[in-house]
């Protein structure tokens, strides 16, 4: 009765151990990138991380922002003349990564220009690209015509306009990537 008792339990140790790890395995390894000026963004990434055990990096620009109402303008600027600003620091090991995450604030109907700079700067063949933002009130679509063209080769995910921080753990669990 004993041995039986272990020979259950083992075999019901290599299920959960096989099931586990195929689950994982199912989610490929996770980025999520994110720029944030005044922060809003920034808390979104740090509960998507949390939500799916993905590594964080912050695209924090080589020139930082001036304050508000001049940002308006420079942001602006930006757009107007299709600039690509300078990112400070790069992800080394984007290769490992099979789902990045990229979030952004809307600026002027749109992704920020330096989100645009960091989309440009890698391969995403074969990778998955899920766009995630917070606004002031404008919708993520604004934004999609931009990061589809800039994100090469990546497969776009269903992404989310998150101002309300709530909504985020059921669409991760909608697209499958709790942990
Ligand atoms: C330069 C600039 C442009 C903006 N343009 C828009 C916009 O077009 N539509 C909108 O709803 N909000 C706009 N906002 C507001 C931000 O999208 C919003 O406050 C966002 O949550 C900020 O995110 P963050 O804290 O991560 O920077 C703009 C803010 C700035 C600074």
């Amino acid at each position: 009765m004993k041995k039986m008792f272990l020979l259950c339990a083992a075999i019901f140790a290599v299920f959960c151990t096989v099931g586990f790890s195929a689950r994982a395995e199912a989610a490929g390894k996770i980025l999520v990138a994110y720029f944030s000026y005044q922060g809003h963004t920034e808390r979104v990434a740090q509960e998507i991380a949390s939500q799916t055990g993905g590594d964080l990096f912050a695209i924090r620009p080589a020139t930082p922002y001036p304050g508000y109402d001049e940002c308006l303008d420079v942001a602006k600027a930006e757009k107007n003349n299709n600039a690509r600003p300078a990112i400070d620091g790069r992800v080394e090991n984007m290769a490992d990564y099979d789902v990045v995450f990229v979030g952004y604030p809307i600026w002027w109907y749109d992704a920020p220009m330096i989100v645009l700079t960091f989309l440009e700067g890698y391969d995403f063949s074969g990778k998955t690209v899920i766009p995630f933002a917070t606004s002031g009130g404008s919708p993520l679509s604004d934004s999609l015509d931009s990061v589809r063209a800039a994100a090469s080769g990546a497969t776009i995910g269903e992404g989310i306009l998150a101002n309300d921080i709530d909504d985020v753990a059921p669409w991760i669990a909608g697209l499958g990537y709790a942990k």
